[in-house]
């Protein structure tokens, strides 16, 4: 099936909520309520939500051993885009299935599909989500979401090809631009892919030239964006004085120019909380590559040795464990260097 020949649904998609795995709900009360600034709502013994805005469920965090993140809902703006997407997967001859009602509950949406992604991340997308009347009680004033979705997940990656014509050929995902980076001697790509006017709501990373993933998690991090300058230094605070672990000091991103840090959640991935990031125009963007993450800061807090030898030997591991694609969605024809 020849995707470019169907009405594009760029724009039309939005990152709408995350569905975390972990057994470590103290701790992840902690961090999402205390230290992000985040709305904590407790569903059950095994389930709980944050919320950043007016939608009932932005976090969903079940029980269980993954520590990670495992779903991404994605909010569609209307029917026919979404009819369009879920064409487009069953022609590719992948399986997508509607979630039950009570699932569909507890991410607070009215109903949802459910599809598989790339390295396992389960896909799912809806069109009508469930707003709360209750007001938020929040350290943080608030987060940016709206147009530009909830933020962005950054991904590492074997096959970074597989990704980006993975969210080509589902969401008509535009490449942003490159940025090439040398971590610990290791050097990196990454791409950075957008459906909607937030500069990336999906970043790929890869090591150049190697099938290395040293990256544990499916989802290296995520991203949330405060309203404020203000907001962003005092959950900062918060984290160091609450002794959760800063994986990033604050820094200014090269491509985004988003101002921001990274601590590491409970369950080992990280939190970007960031602010002011660029917003695409499309009459005029194109794509360009950046050498270096950041401008300025973005310093790593407290990695040892040890931490970097781990990060190899889980390298290792990848070249044996190959990693899961849809390769019916991967997206053939999708130009990349
Ligand atoms: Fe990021």
């Amino acid at each position: 099936m020849n995707t470019t020949a169907t009405p594009s649904v760029f724009g039309a998609v939005h990152l709408g909520y995350l569905v975390i795995e972990t057994n470590r709900f103290a701790d992840w009360r902690r961090f999402g309520t205390d230290a992000i600034g985040m709305h904590h709502d407790t569903l059950s013994r095994d389930l709980m939500r944050f919320r950043i805005d007016d939608h009932e469920c932005r976090f969903l965090l079940q029980r269980g051993p993954a520590e990670d993140v495992v779903t991404l809902g994605w909010h569609i703006d209307d029917h026919e885009s979404f009819e369009q997407i879920e064409a487009r997967i069953r022609a590719h001859g992948v399986p997508c299935s509607a979630g039950t009602a009570e699932e569909a509950a507890l991410r607070g949406v009215e109903r949802f599909l459910r599809f598989p992604g790339p390295k396992g991340i389960t896909q799912e997308i809806y069109t009508t989500p469930l707003k709360s009347a209750e007001p938020l009680k929040m350290l943080t004033s608030s987060f940016v979401t709206g147009d530009a979705g909830m933020g962005h997940v950054a991904i590492t990656s074997t096959k970074p090809t597989h990704l980006r014509g993975f969210f080509h050929t589902v969401f008509d995902a535009r490449l942003t631009d490159y940025i090439e980076e040398t971590i610990s001697g290791v050097k990196l790509k990454i791409r950075f892919l957008r459906v909607n006017e937030r500069h990336h709501s999906i970043a790929i990373a890869a090591v150049r030239g190697l099938p290395i993933d040293p990256v544990r998690t499916r989802v290296q991090h995520l991203n949330v964006q405060a309203e404020s300058l203000d907001d962003l230094a005092r959950s900062y605070e918060r984290v160091y004085e609450l002794g959760f672990e800063m994986a990033l000091s604050v820094g200014q991103h090269t491509n985004d120019k988003e101002l921001s840090y990274y601590a590491v959640t409970p369950s080992g991935f990280e939190w970007e909380t960031g602010w002011n990031p660029i917003v695409v125009d499309e009459s005029t963007w194109e794509p360009s590559t950046h050498q270096g993450i950041s401008i300025w800061g973005h310093k790593p807090v407290g990695q040892t040795i040890v931490d970097k030898l781990d990060q190899f030997r889980l390298g290792a591991r990848s070249l044996v464990h190959p990693e899961k694609t849809v390769p019916a969605l991967s997206g053939a024809g999708i130009p990349d260097d």
